[in-house]
């Protein structure tokens, strides 16, 4: 489903992200698995990932980036009407992340919910968000993208261990004033008939937790890597595609392309169809890997900070995840 808005009114005010301070390199996941640095860099392209501590879960890194797109915008904790937290690895099956995000951020008016779209859950936040301040229910917005999937890995499967990492971002939308940007065109979509190709199996109804399913390590990420590779790249070339044209922009008029992490096999497929020359393709997977919701939610943060794009500046957000799903944003800066 496309949107295209050109008035919608509502612009990303500020960024922020946060990664866990403790790296784990390729070789020293080598130690664990069969599997080699040469292996993983030539595959995806990740060298290395952030892990969290054990007493710091996705609520708090959740917060601490939202606290750094809040200093950005200008914009105080109270003032916040709305968080939605995308995320597959909650702090607690309920309440919401959002809930222990709105309590330690101490934002008291807002309404909080999560939302579960995996890796696309950031642009799916971002279109509610947008639309729910189009529509004159909220002034702003806190959409974060936060996960720990250092606790839904299966270290001793190097099919999928070697992928995964966590860390947040988060942004502040608001209501355009005079001279602010514009979330031009957004798009999403869902394939529920390819559930089995990326999933956590148990921990659900389907599949509640007890030992027998734990020692089956049916709580962690499984997937087929091969059959997501290539859903993806039509997916995101597609999804892209269609808010660049309802946007009405041409691919030279792009200043930067942010992609989901994932592979930079997949990145630089998808830069080549779209005709956007890599130096405009945003990477940030070789430091943190994949981290679903959060990775092109801590990909538009850095890339912001970096100077890639300013001001008036027209960029482009995609992603695809587990659902399966996809989502793409046109956002005139
Ligand atoms: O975030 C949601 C979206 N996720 C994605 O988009 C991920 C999409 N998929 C991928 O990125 C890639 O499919 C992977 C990186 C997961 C795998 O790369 P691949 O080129 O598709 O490799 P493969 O699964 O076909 O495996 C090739 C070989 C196999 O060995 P044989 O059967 O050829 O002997 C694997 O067993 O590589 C082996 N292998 C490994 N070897 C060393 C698989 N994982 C590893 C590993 N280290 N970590």
């Amino acid at each position: 489903m496309t949107e295209s808005n050109s008035s919608s009114g509502v612009f990303v005010a500020g960024t922020g992200s946060y990664v866990p301070e403790k790296v784990l390199t390729n070789d020293e996941l080598a130690t664990l698995v069969d599997t080699s640095d040469e292996w993983i860099v030539t595959r995806t392209g990740i060298k290395e990932r952030r892990i969290a501590r054990d007493d710091e879960f996705t609520s708090h890194m959740a917060s601490a980036a939202a606290r750094k797109a809040l200093e950005q915008s200008g914009t105080s904790a109270e003032e916040i009407d709305l968080i939605i937290v995308a995320t597959i690895t909650p702090d607690t099956p309920t309440p919401a992340t959002a809930c222990h995000v709105q309590q330690q951020l101490g934002a008291t008016k807002a309404v909080a919910f999560d939302i579960s779209a995996a890796c696309s859950g950031f642009l799916y936040a971002m279109k509610i968000a947008k639309r729910m301040i189009a529509a004159g229910a909220f002034e702003n917005a806190l959409i974060i993208g936060a996960e720990k999937l250092s606790a839904v890995t299966n270290w001793s499967d190097r099919t999928t261990c070697v992928l995964f990492g966590d860390g947040a971002g988060a942004a502040v939308l608001k209501k355009s004033g005079e001279g602010d940007g514009d979330i031009v065109a957004t798009e999403m979509g869902s394939d529920g008939t390819l559930t089995h190709l990326l999933n956590i199996p148990g921990g659900g109804t389907a599949c509640p937790i007890n030992s027998e399913n734990v020692d089956k390590n049916l709580q962690t990420l499984s997937m087929l890597g091969k059959e997501v590779f290539k859903h993806a790249v039509t997916r995101m070339k597609q999804a892209s595609e269609a808010v660049i044209e309802r946007a009405g922009w041409s691919p030279e008029d792009i200043a930067c392309v942010i992609p989901h992490q994932a592979n930079l096999r997949i990145i630089d497929a998808i830069a080549d169809r779209l005709a956007v020359p890599n130096e405009k393709v945003f990477v940030n997977l070789h430091k943190y890997g994949n981290t679903s919701a959060a990775a092109v939610a801590i990909a538009l943060d850095e890339a912001h900070r970096e100077g890639k794009f300013k001001r008036g500046d027209k960029i482009v957000l995609v992603v695809f995840g587990a659902g399966l799903t996809w989502a793409a944003a046109a956002i005139e800066w």
